[in-house]
């Protein structure tokens, strides 16, 4: 299948709401429909397109996959809760750590997360629900970077080759897949949507996952989110694309009261960018980012390094797994 880019430019966002509106109402036709929330600006914006469409035939999950940001998952449902959608919260946070137990390869760990979400968790919810498909916010940026092989985006099923009725009982809905973020931000303010939620910088489907070195642990998971919390403060301000904590694998000697500590490495990532394909690092003041070392050294358990990415988006990419 090939899929037709609406470039920024040449989106009405008006037209595309009412054009998506109708095909999600033929997709899913007479039955329910059950819809993966993370929170994040594309879920957000088919959550609304998908609720305006179907009404109480929307059944919206928020899965807590243990592997979100400081009070996120709360904060998800409130925010949609006040926008008039209803959101169920699913606690699976056993489930993501014991699939992602000892893997290391990114690949792996990627493959590891698709898996639990599709088959395990939504598999679950659709069968128990008796939904047949399933809405997610796909957009081009993640089909094109997974067909290019260079990251394989958690949330592309078909443009691999699966089958996702065969493999998981349920077909895909994916009402943005033509759209970039700079779009789907305007279909967004289209929908009504508060700022905060459509401006909101954007953030993986493998959460923190993405984020952590090395095998994903519940003490790793909460170690990058304590960086990540300090991070997001400390650059609210900055007119940047995205800016993230990564946790690194290896430990490094460090001192502390006099003594040899030898302990975790962050580093902190800020980008520039249009639309993720390409970016570059954020000229941060240097007064700012020694803030933010310090924070984090003294704010998260066992953290004697902090560094800065001074690199571009080729040859990095923004996240770092
Ligand atoms: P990368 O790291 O590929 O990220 O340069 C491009 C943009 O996509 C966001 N994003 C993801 N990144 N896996 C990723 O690695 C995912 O499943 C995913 N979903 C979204 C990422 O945060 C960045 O904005």
């Amino acid at each position: 299948m090939t899929i037709e880019e609406i470039k920024a430019g040449d989106l009405n966002p008006q037209t595309f709401i009412e054009n998506q509106c109708r095909s999600i109402s033929e997709q899913v036709g007479a039955t329910k429909a059950v819809n993966a929330l993370s929170g994040g600006v594309d879920s957000s914006v088919t959550t609304l397109l998908a609720h305006r469409a179907l009404g109480d035939r929307l059944l919206t999950y928020f899965i807590d996959n243990g592997l979100m940001r400081q009070g996120e998952p709360a904060a998800v449902v409130a925010a949609m809760g006040d926008l008039g959608v209803p959101v169920t919260l699913v606690d699976a946070r056993e489930e993501f750590f014991a699939a992602l137990a000892g893997k290391i390869d990114p690949e792996e760990k990627r493959q590891a997360i698709t898996d639990t979400f599709y088959k395990t968790v939504f598999g679950r919810l659709v069968r128990e629900s008796g939904a047949s498909s399933l809405l997610q916010g796909t957009i081009y940026t993640d089909v094109e970077e997974t067909v290019a092989g260079i990251k394989r985006q958690h949330n592309i099923l078909a443009q691999l080759g699966i089958d996702t009725e065969a493999a998981y009982g349920y077909k895909v809905v994916e009402p943005l897949i033509q759209l970039r973020k700079t779009g789907v931000r305007a279909v967004g303010k289209a929908l009504g949507m508060p700022e905060a939620m459509y401006n909101r910088p954007p953030f993986p489907g493998p959460a923190l996952a993405a984020r952590v070195i090395g095998e994903v642990t519940p003490a790793r998971i909460e170690r990058v989110r304590a960086a990540t919390a300090v991070v997001e403060q400390e650059l609210a301000g900055v007119n940047a694309f995205q800016y993230l904590a990564i946790l690194h694998e290896d430990r490094v000697t460090g001192m502390r009261d006099g003594k040899r500590d030898y302990g975790w490495q962050i580093e902190i990532r800020c980008w520039d960018s249009e639309n993720a394909v390409i970016a570059t690092p954020t000229e941060l003041p240097f007064e700012q980012l020694l803030k933010m070392a310090r924070r984090i050294t003294a704010e998260v358990p066992g953290v004697v390094s902090v560094t800065y990415n001074i690199t571009a988006k080729p040859p990095s990419t923004i996240e770092a797994v």
